[in-house]
C-alpha cells in the first residue's frame, strides 16, 4: 500500500515562492558568486582553456582570428596600450601582448587571473593584470583600445553599463576605441519563460555535494532582458544566482550610448570583424567618444 504523503509544510511552500518570485530586472547583482565561487570557478576555468567550445570563453581558432583582426583594426604595435574587461585567464591578453602592445586585464576571478599570471611568467610576457571587479576599477593611465568580450556588457544593468562606458572614456587615448560584443533581439525572441528543477543540475556544475537545481527564466518583454535565476539546494546551504543578459537592436544600443559620450564607429558580426546581419544571435561594435578624434 503507497503511504500517504506528509503533509509539507507552509515554510517548504513559502521557499517554493520565492525560488519561483520574479524580480525586477537586474535587482540583484550576483556575478561574483557565479565566477569566484572555489567550485564553480575551477569549471569555468576548464570551460575557459577547452579551445573546442564556446562556453566562458570562444573557442581557440575564434580567438585567434579575433586578435588578428583587432591587430589589424586598430593598427595595434609596440607603443600601442590596451585594456581587456572581464579578461579571463588571459586568452586575448596573451596573444595581444605578443604582438607587442602592453596590455592589462581585469578579472575578478582570482582563479583566472592567477592563471593568467602564471601563464604570462612562463611566456616570458609582461601583462598588468589586476584581480579587481572592473565595475569599481580606475585603472592608471590611457589605453587605445578597450575590449569587453564574449557579450559582458549585456550581464550589466544600465546603470553599471553607463557607469562603466563612462570610466572608459575617461582612460581612452585621443584615437581610443572601444570594442564589445552583445546579444541580439533576434536571440531575445527565441526565448521563452521556463521553471524546471534536476538533482545535480548541469552534472554537478553548481557544487561538488549532492544537490537540487531549480533554474526559473524570466523573459522581461518591455526591457528586452532574460534572467536565468538558479537555486542550489544542498543539505548544508542554499544559493541563488542571477544571470541578467540585456539583448540589444543596433538602434537600442545607439540610443542607449546618447548619455555615455560614446558613439557607434562601426557595427560588425563579431570580434572577429565578420560583416554584420540582423539576423545574428550576436553582433559587435566599435565605439568611439565624442570627443575622439
Ligand atoms: C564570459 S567570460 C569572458 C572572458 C574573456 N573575455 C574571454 O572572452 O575569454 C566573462 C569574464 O568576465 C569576468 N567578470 C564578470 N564580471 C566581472 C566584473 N564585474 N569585474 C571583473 N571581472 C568580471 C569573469 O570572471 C569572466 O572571466
Amino acid at each position: 500500500m503507497i503511504e500517504p504523503l506528509p503533509n509539507f509544510s507552509a515554510s517548504f511552500y513559502a521557499d517554493l515562492e520565492r525560488i519561483n518570485d520574479r524580480p525586477e530586472p537586474f535587482e540583484i547583482y550576483t556575478a561574483k558568486d557565479l565566477w569566484t565561487d572555489e567550485h564553480t570557478s575551477q569549471q569555468m576555468l576548464a570551460f575557459h582553456l577547452n579551445g573546442e567550445l564556446d562556453v566562458s570563453s570562444r573557442r581557440i581558432e575564434f580567438i585567434e582570428v579575433s586578435v588578428g583582426w583587432l591587430a589589424d583594426r586598430f593598427k595595434l604595435s609596440s607603443g600601442s596600450r590596451v585594456i581587456d574587461f572581464g579578461c579571463g585567464p588571459g586568452l586575448y591578453a596573451s596573444r595581444l601582448a605578443n604582438l607587442g602592445a602592453a596590455v592589462t586585464g581585469v578579472d575578478f576571478s582570482p582563479r583566472s587571473i592567477s592563471y593568467a599570471r602564471k601563464q604570462a611568467e612562463q611566456d616570458g610576457l609582461e601583462i598588468d593584470y589586476h584581480e579587481a571587479n572592473y565595475l569599481d576599477f580606475e585603472p592608471d593611465g590611457k589605453f587605445d583600445l578597450a575590449t569587453l568580450i564574449m557579450c559582458d556588457f549585456c550581464a550589466l544593468s544600465p546603470e553599471q553599463r553607463s557607469a562603466m562606458l563612462r570610466m572608459i572614456d575617461r582612460h581612452l587615448s585621443p584615437e581610443g576605441r572601444v570594442v564589445l560584443d552583445v546579444h541580439s533581439l533576434s536571440a531575445f525572441e527565441q526565448k521563452e519563460e521556463s521553471a524546471s528543477y534536476r538533482k545535480n543540475l548541469l552534472d554537478g556544475f553548481w557544487s561538488p555535494y549532492q544537490y537540487f537545481g531549480f533554474l526559473n527564466t524570466f523573459k522581461y518583454d518591455p526591457e528586452k532582458v532574460i534572467l536565468d535565476k538558479y537555486t542550489i539546494i544542498e543539505p548544508a546551504r542554499t544559493r541563488q544566482i542571477y544571470n541578467w543578459l540585456q539583448y540589444f537592436s543596433v538602434e537600442m544600443l545607439e540610443r542607449e550610448l546618447e548619455s555615455t559620450g560614446f558613439e557607434i564607429e562601426e557595427v560588425l558580426g563579431d570580434v572577429a570583424g565578420r560583416p554584420f546581419t540582423p539576423q545574428q544571435s550576436e553582433f559587435a561594435v566599435v565605439l568611439k567618444s565624442h570627443y575622439c578624434g
